[in-house]
């Protein structure tokens, strides 16, 4: 992880471009959502809207990632592999979409429903967006601390019988993808670092429905939840300004 660095204006300007961008192929992915599609003609969308914008898909060969975007389904918590698999009525698709352009890169990702979905699916995408929000609200408190971001997240999700994924963590990011700035999710025993301006980390809670624990698959990158229930996911990159926090990840 490259070492926590504030944010210059000028940082922040081409942060809020790579971001805005990032925003806009998920929304625009978003639109193919529908059963009996794959999660590959997802994939194939990303990387030619990412490319024909004049920016990199980041996920692509990141530690050798195969894919140019990130589809986790139903108990996939995360980094789920595109491939010839078909989504079907019922389940839950969670895309994650990184770009980079002119050397800074913008994170985000969303759940949403295929076709028409169980109400306690549907219960796990709103609170998993609901995290988000807290999350984002309250690095607008004065004097918040990293830690209180966590604390919000996991009040929400215990109120819902939810549980929060430990083993994945926002981050800082920027010039590289990955940044120090470790942005936990779930409560801690210590206050964290005060938050500052010039700060831009993601905060993407992944919301279970059953326990928090995950397994991943051979392949290196899938992981699943543990119990095989299902797990919901929102991203946004953030930026800390003099007017508190301020999404950047939006079209
Ligand atoms: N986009 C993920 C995140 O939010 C990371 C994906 S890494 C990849 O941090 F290699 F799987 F793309
Ligand atoms: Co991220
Ligand atoms: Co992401």
């Amino acid at each position: 992880m490259a070492k926590l660095r504030l944010k210059s204006k000028r940082e922040l300007e081409l942060m809020r471009n790579s971001c805005r961008l990032a925003a806009e192929i998920l929304e625009r992915s978003a639109e193919l959502v529908k059963p009996g599609i794959t999660t590959d003609e997802i994939n194939t969308f990303v990387h030619d809207y990412t490319v024909r914008n004049g920016a990199y898909p980041s996920p692509l060969n990141y530690h050798g990632y195969p894919k140019s975007v990130c589809t986790s389904v139903n108990d996939c918590v995360t980094h789920g592999i595109p491939g010839p698999f078909i989504i079907k009525e019922g389940d839950i698709i969670n895309i994650d979409v990184t770009c980079q352009l002119e050397g800074y890169h913008g994170d985000c990702s969303a759940t949403y429903p295929v076709g028409i979905i169980a109400p306690s699916a549907q219960n796990l995408i709103d609170v998993a967006r609901q995290c988000l929000a807290v999350g984002i609200a309250a690095c607008a408190v004065p004097k918040a601390r990293l830690s209180d971001i966590g604390l919000a997240i996991e009040d929400l999700a215990d109120e819902h019988g939810y549980s929060v994924v430990r083993d994945y963590c926002g981050h800082g990011i920027g010039r590289q993808f990955h940044e120090d700035l470790l942005v936990l999710h779930y409560r801690q025993n210590r206050p964290g670092p005060l938050l500052e301006e010039g700060m831009i980390f993601t905060i993407e809670p992944m919301i279970n429905e059953g326990g928090w624990k995950v397994k991943t698959l051979n392949d290196g990158w899938t992981v699943l939840t543990a119990d095989g229930k299902l797990s919901a996911q929102f991203e946004h990159t953030i930026a800390l300004t003099s007017n508190g926090p301020e999404i950047l990840t939006k079209t």
